[in-house]
C-alpha cells in the first residue's frame, strides 16, 4: 500500500473468512465442563465473565476436565475454549496485530522537548496556546478513560486469548500515551491543577466525556450478559463506539491541530510524540473494526441502523460543540469549520474500512495534507527531534 494512505485501508468484503472455524471437536463437545459457558443468570459476576481453564489438578486421564478442546471452541465473546490456550490461532490476525504493535516502541523521554518549552512561551499566539492547552487537556482525559474501557471492560469479555493479548499491549500502549500527555504538560511547565480539570470544568470538553462515559457505563459492568442478544447488541454498538468514533475518529482528528502547528515550524516535539500515538490509535482502530466484524458474522447480528445514525449524530454535534471552544479564535491554517469536516470525512473512512454506509455523504478531505503529516517516516528524519532512534520504528505496516 502507498506509504502515504497508512490509514486508509480497507478490508475485503464480503466479512471475514470463517475457515479457521473448524466443527467443534467430539472430545469439546463431550466434555462441556471443560470450560462452561457463561451462566445466563451470572452470579457471582466476576466468575460468570470470563471462561475458565480446566483445572490440572485432576486424576490423570480419568479426569473430564483434562479433555482437549479445539481451536473450533473459540468464539469473539462466549467462547467455550481455554482462555489460557494461546494456539492454535483462530484468529491469526489478531495475533500479528501483537506483533506489529511491538514494532512502534518508544517513550516519550526520547523526543526533545527544548525547542517546544521556546515555542510555547515565545513563539505561539494566545489563541494558538489556548489550542494547544486544551487539545492536551482532552487528550489526556481520553486516554485514562480509554485504558480502563480496554482493561477493565472490553478485555475480559473477549473470549479467546490471542485477542486479549493483543488488548494487554492496548492498555499499556494507553497508559504510555497518558504518559507522553503528562510529559509535554511538564515539560513545558503548565499548570497541572488547571490542564486536569479541563474537562471537568469546560462545557465543550466535558460533553466528548461524558458521551463517552455515557455509552460506555453499562458494558463496564463484569455482569453485563452477553448470552442475552439484546446485550450483546449494546456491546457491539458500545464497541463500536469505542473502537470507531473514540479512537478512530475523535482521537484522529483530536491531533490534527498539533500537526498543523508543526507544517509551520511550532511544538514540533509534542507533535513528534503524537504521532507516535497516532500509529498506535490507527491500530487500535483498526483491531476495533475487524473483531466487530468478526462478532456480527459469528453471532449472526447486524447493528441497528437507527442506533448507529444516533451514535454518529451525537458524536458530531459533541465534535462540533469542541471544535467551537477550542478554536474559538482559527488560529493560521486552521479553524473550526476545517476541524468539523475532517471529522466527518474520516467518519466516512472508517464506516467504508467496517463494510457499513457513509455517516456524512459527500464529506470532503479537506485536509490533504493531514495523512502525511500523521505518517511518521522516519527515514526522512525531517525535524530530527529524536534523541535516539529505533530501527524498528520507522517501518510500522499493517496492512
Ligand atoms: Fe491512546
Ligand atoms: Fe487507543
Amino acid at each position: 500500500m502507498s506509504a502515504l494512505s497508512f490509514d486508509d485501508w480497507e478490508l475485503p468484503s464480503p466479512p471475514p473468512s470463517r475457515t479457521l472455524s473448524p466443527p467443534p471437536s467430539p472430545s469439546s463437545a463431550a466434555t462441556p465442563t471443560a470450560a462452561p459457558a457463561r451462566p445466563a443468570t451470572p452470579t457471582p459476576p466476576a466468575a460468570a465473565s470470563i471462561p475458565v481453564a480446566p483445572t490440572l489438578a485432576g486424576n490423570g486421564g480419568a479426569n473430564p476436565a483434562l479433555a482437549a478442546v479445539s481451536v473450533g471452541d473459540k468464539r469473539i465473546v462466549n467462547g467455550k475454549g481455554d482462555i489460557n490456550q494461546l494456539a492454535p490461532f483462530k484468529y491469526a490476525w489478531a495475533w500479528e496485530f501483537f506483533l506489529k504493535a511491538n514494532r512502534n516502541h518508544w517513550t516519550p523521554l526520547e523526543i526533545s522537548m527544548a525547542q517546544d518549552v521556546h515555542d510555547y512561551h515565545h513563539r505561539l499566539s494566545q489563541s494558538e496556546r489556548h489550542v494547544f492547552e486544551n487539545v492536551l487537556a482532552y487528550l489526556t482525559t481520553s486516554d485514562i478513560l480509554a485504558m480502563r474501557n480496554i482493561g477493565l471492560a472490553v478485555m475480559e469479555k473477549m473470549s479467546a486469548p490471542e485477542l486479549q493479548i493483543y488488548q494487554a499491549r492496548q492498555v499499556y500502549e494507553e497508559a504510555l500515551h497518558t504518559w507522553t500527555y503528562q510529559h509535554c504538560i511538564e515539560s513545558i511547565g503548565l499548570d497541572q491543577q488547571d490542564i486536569y480539570n479541563r474537562y471537568r470544568v469546560v462545557p465543550e470538553i466535558h460533553g466528548k466525556i461524558a458521551l463517552a462515559n455515557r455509552r460506555l457505563e453499562k458494558v463496564l459492568r463484569s455482569d453485563f450478559d452477553l448470552t442475552d442478544r439484546a446485550n450483546l447488541h449494546e456491546f457491539a454498538l458500545s464497541y463500536f463506539f469505542f473502537a470507531v468514533i473514540f479512537e478512530g475518529c475523535w482521537f484522529y482528528n483530536g491531533f490534527t491541530p498539533i500537526f498543523a502547528l508543526q507544517r509551520r515550524g511550532l511544538m514540533k516535539g509534542a507533535a513528534e510524540q503524537l504521532q507516535y500515538i497516532m500509529r498506535d490509535e490507527v491500530m487500535h482502530c483498526a483491531f476495533g473494526i475487524r473483531v466487530i466484524r468478526e462478532l456480527l458474522a459469528e453471532e449472526k447480528l447486524t447493528l441497528d441502523p437507527a442506533a448507529l445514525r444516533l451514535l454518529w449524530d451525537e458524536a458530531e454535534a459533541a465534535e462540533s460543540a469542541y471544535a467551537g471552544y477550542i478554536l474559538r479564535e482559527p488560529i493560521l491554517g486552521y479553524n473550526a469549520e476545517l476541524h468539523v469536516q475532517q471529522f466527518r470525512f474520516i467518519a466516512n473512512r472508517r464506516a467504508r474500512q467496517l463494510g457499513i454506509a457513509e455517516p456524512f455523504p459527500g464529506a470532503e478531505n479537506v485536509l490533504p495534507w493531514l495523512d502525511e503529516q500523521a505518517n511518521l517516516r522516519k527515514e526522512k528524519n525531517f525535524f530530527e527531534t529524536r534523541v535516539t532512534e529505533y530501527q524498528t520504528g520507522g517501518a510500522l505496516a499493517w496492512e
